[in-house]
């Protein structure tokens, strides 16, 4: 499939959740077979040379792509959650939202230190959920080889960010 294609599949609803946001809606994509096959065949080749043990998938979305991913590597899935979803002890960063905060958690000791590990989510706009999770993987001292998105909304310069902070970053659809 072409990118532009692929791209094409990403619908692009006005106002959601509130006024002024053009929400970049994945699930036109995954209900297309070819269009989800080829969107985690391109992850796959991106982060395939990379030898990762985990691919950790951001609530909700990419845990989609993340167990996908996963599963056609060859990887284990660790999922990073919202406070209080994971029933396990965990290990958590706090970060800061446009207004107010929150909070990410990961299961305590499910990322060994030295672990190599590929972070995937289905979308980046300012970058500052993803930031957290790559801060609280590394906290538990994993190598976060690369962060992974289907789309990346440039102008909001969250991959920037990311290799700011030394995450390497790649998006299939800009
Ligand atoms: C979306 C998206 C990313 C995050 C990106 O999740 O799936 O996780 O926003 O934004 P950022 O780069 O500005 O941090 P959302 O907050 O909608 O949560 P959900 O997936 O649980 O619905
Ligand atoms: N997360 C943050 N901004 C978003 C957007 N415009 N579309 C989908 N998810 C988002």
């Amino acid at each position: 499939m072409k990118i532009d294609e692929l791209a094409a599949l990403v619908r692009t609803i006005p106002d959601f959740p509130k006024p002024g946001i053009q929400f970049r809606d994945v699930t036109t994509l995954l209900a297309d077979p070819h269009g989800f096959a080829d969107l985690v065949g391109r992850m796959a080749q991106l982060a395939q040379p990379l030898d990762p043990q985990f691919i950790v998938g951001i609530e909700a979305r990419g845990f989609i792509l993340g167990a996908a991913l996963a599963h056609a590597m060859g990887a284990g899935f660790v999922p990073v959650r919202k406070a209080g979803k994971l029933p396990g002890r965990t290990v958590g960063i706090d970060y800061v939202l446009e207004y107010g905060t929150d909070r990410l958690e990961l299961h305590e000791g499910q990322i060994p230190a030295g672990a190599r590990v590929v972070l995937v989510d289905d979308l980046i706009a300012t970058g500052g959920t993803a930031l957290a999770a790559a801060q609280l993987l590394r906290e538990q001292g994993a190598i976060v080889l690369m962060a992974l998105f289907a789309v990346d909304l440039p102008d909001l310069g969250g991959m920037a960010a990311l290799e700011a902070d030394g995450v390497a970053a790649s998006a299939i659809i800009a």
